[in-house]
């Protein structure tokens, strides 16, 4: 084993194709797959873009045939031999270098590898802790290596477009003050000037507003932002934004601008058309049809508000809920009839998870509609309820009555756990909407406070700001978020732009005078200045590959991802420092 390269890669090995023939290349990657059939030795070569078939024939060269014989599995060497067509029988189509493999003359061993704590195969389920542990080798297999790809493409293309619509790239600090978006900041302790702290951004949001007074007009950054919260499968506490922000703009600019860069990102990264303009529903709208501010809108099972259909209904459990000023809702689920008892108690217990007392239901026969509770309706109602729901043989209806919020919940999950279960979803699809009209402020019942419903710099609708004094509840905003597929992938909003309307909204967040001078005084100082109406909107960058690549978790798009507990296994972080590191920030643990 040689430790020095002498020769040079001719080709990448998924690079190698049927026009180099006859050619004499030169290979380098990993040994993936070793099959010895006696006197002929087959060796799939891996890197980064594929493998291509090695082989090593003992009569021919018996030298080569040795050395191979040696080799195990993800050992690293490079190949030198002539490329030939495969025999008819041993082509293999599934792959683009199936038609052809290289007959070795020359093999070196660059390094070896131990036994694997997993193999390097797509789908094989390997323990994520394992994975993460190992990052090295789990990013080694193709689909991850694939995902990188896309990842770095779309950064690619997000700046090419960018660029070409007048954008300017900035970075802004990663040391800075506390922001807004609502998470715990991670803290950074100052050597310098003990006891205090720098936090790292939870987004670049005060920054970009400010350069907006600055004059860049429009700004973007590929941006790392870090936020303190639990996690989910598509939350990470260091993730990525598209963050931009331009000058003299109205939502219309923005929807665009982002339509214009998703159908970019679509077209150059998957070569998939993406129709714009995008739909547009009202949070109301989106909250009264999906019970959910993220419709998944592959797939119909829309709600059907009922309200008017059990008005003056005898049925005790439905009288009740319209007395207490709730709702009653349902879903129409076409060849639902099949649906066992069994299955139907299955959804009820769905329902109940999201906090309804029960669900009722009733199955559409050819000879009527059957339910234990069918006997309480009258006749008309039973007419108007078939005319709402459209009403066929083989439905299932099923029936949630109570307050919105509870009916949202319950019915949202029912609505997604039917569309999974029935296989509505195409999962070849892609389902941009964008929801708009949020209220600014939302009540929080336990702090006994107003809370931002996006964040405190979002601006009012123009026509709301006198009800800032008088009904802040009443207020709607200027923000929106776009939804793909389900999943929040953008948001954004109209700004702020007159210190005397933000110091309101921070009055109405109770944060007195005092306080939003501390957090935020330069950039109400900085509104003192002269700045122009701006607007702007963030991609999650992480949650938008990860739908582009079909991927199950955010964590498969990241290269080095934190786990459910915010720790990389890899390097072991966060670890214990010495003691006299933290002597030099003047920090005592207290555990
Ligand atoms: P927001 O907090 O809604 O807005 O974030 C914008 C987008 O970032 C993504 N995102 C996340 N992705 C992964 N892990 C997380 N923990 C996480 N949190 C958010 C989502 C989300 O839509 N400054 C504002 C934007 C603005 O107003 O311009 C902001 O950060 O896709
Ligand atoms: P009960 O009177 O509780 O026996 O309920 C009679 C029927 O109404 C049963 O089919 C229940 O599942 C259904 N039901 C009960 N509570 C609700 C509710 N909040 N919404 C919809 N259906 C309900």
């Amino acid at each position: 084993m040689t430790q020095t390269n002498l020769w040079k890669r001719t080709h990448l090995c998924g690079h190698v194709s049927k026009k180099d023939v006859g050619q004499r290349v030169v290979v380098m990657g990993w040994t993936r797959k070793l099959r010895d059939h006696g006197g002929v030795l087959f060796i799939d070569l891996a890197d980064r873009e594929g493998i291509v078939q090695i082989v090593c024939n003992s009569e021919v060269n018996a030298e080569t045939h040795k050395i191979a014989s040696s080799i195990r599995n993800e050992w690293v060497i490079a190949v030198s031999g002539e490329v030939k067509n495969r025999t008819s029988d041993t082509i293999n189509l599934g792959i683009p270098t199936g038609e052809i493999e290289i007959f070795a003359e020359k093999i070196e061993i660059f390094s070896k590898s131990k036994a694997l704590p997993f193999e390097i195969a797509n789908n094989i389920d390997t323990a994520e802790d394992i994975r993460l542990k190992y990052r090295y080798l789990d990013l080694r297999r193709s689909d991850m290596l694939r995902n990188l790809i896309i990842r770095h493409k779309t950064c690619k293309a997000t700046r090419d477009y960018l660029s070409e619509e007048g954008f300017i790239e900035i970075e802004t600090p990663i040391l800075t003050k506390s922001t807004p978006e609502g998470a715990r900041d991670y803290l950074v302790p100052s050597r310098v000037s003990p006891g205090k702290f720098f936090a790292l951004p939870q987004s670049p949001q005060v920054f970009k507003q400010i350069l907006m007074v600055s004059g860049v007009d429009k700004y973007f950054q590929i941006a790392k932002c870090f936020r303190d919260e639990d996690l989910r499968a598509d939350r990470q506490p260091e993730f990525t934004q598209i963050d931009l922000e331009m000058s003299f703009v109205d939502e219309e600019d923005i929807y665009k601008l982002t339509e214009g860069l998703v159908s970019r990102i679509f077209s150059e990264v998957l070569n998939r058309k993406i129709k714009t303009p995008f739909k547009r529903f009202t949070y109301k709208d989106a909250m009264d049809t999906y019970g959910t501010d993220k419709p998944d809108i592959r797939f119909g099972l829309e709600f059907v508000d009922l309200g008017d259909v059990f008005k003056n209904t005898s049925f005790n459990v439905f009288k009740k809920v319209i007395e207490n000023g709730g709702q009653i809702k349902a879903i129409n689920l076409k060849n639902g009839t099949k649906f066992s008892l069994k299955e139907i108690e299955n959804l009820t217990s769905i329902a109940c998870a999201g906090g309804a007392k029960g669900m009722a239901w009733i199955r559409v026969e050819e000879d009527g509609m059957k339910s234990p509770i069918i006997k309480f309706f009258k006749e008309d109602e039973i007419d108007l309820l078939a005319k709402k729901m459209q009403v066929r043989a083989g439905d299932l209806l099923v029936f949630v009555g109570d307050t919105p919020e509870i009916v949202a919940n319950s019915l949202r999950d029912v609505r997604n756990y039917l569309g999974k279960k029935m296989g509505l979803i195409d999962e070849n699809k892609f389902e941009f909407v964008w929801v708009t009209d949020y209220p600014l402020l939302k009540w929080n019942e336990e702090e006994g406070r107003f809370q931002s419903e996006h964040h405190p710099f979002t601006a009012p609708r123009e026509e709301d700001i006198p009800l800032l004094d008088t009904a802040p509840e009443r207020i709607m905003s200027r923000s929106y978020d776009l939804v793909l597929n389900g999943v929040e992938i953008c948001s954004g909003s109209i700004r702020i732009h007159s210190r005397e309307i933000q110091e309101k909204v921070f009055k109405l967040l109770k944060m007195d005078r005092g306080e939003a001078e501390k957090r935020f005084g330069h950039l109400l100082e900085a509104f003192d200045y002269g700045v122009p109406p701006h607007g702007g909107i963030a991609p999650g960058l992480d949650r938008l590959i990860m739908l582009m690549t079909g991927s199950k978790s955010i964590r498969d798009v990241i290269a080095f991802p934190k786990t459910q507990k915010a720790a990389s296994l890899m390097d072991d972080s966060p670890s214990e420092v010495a003691e006299n590191q933290l002597k030099e920030l003047h920090i005592k643990l207290d555990i």
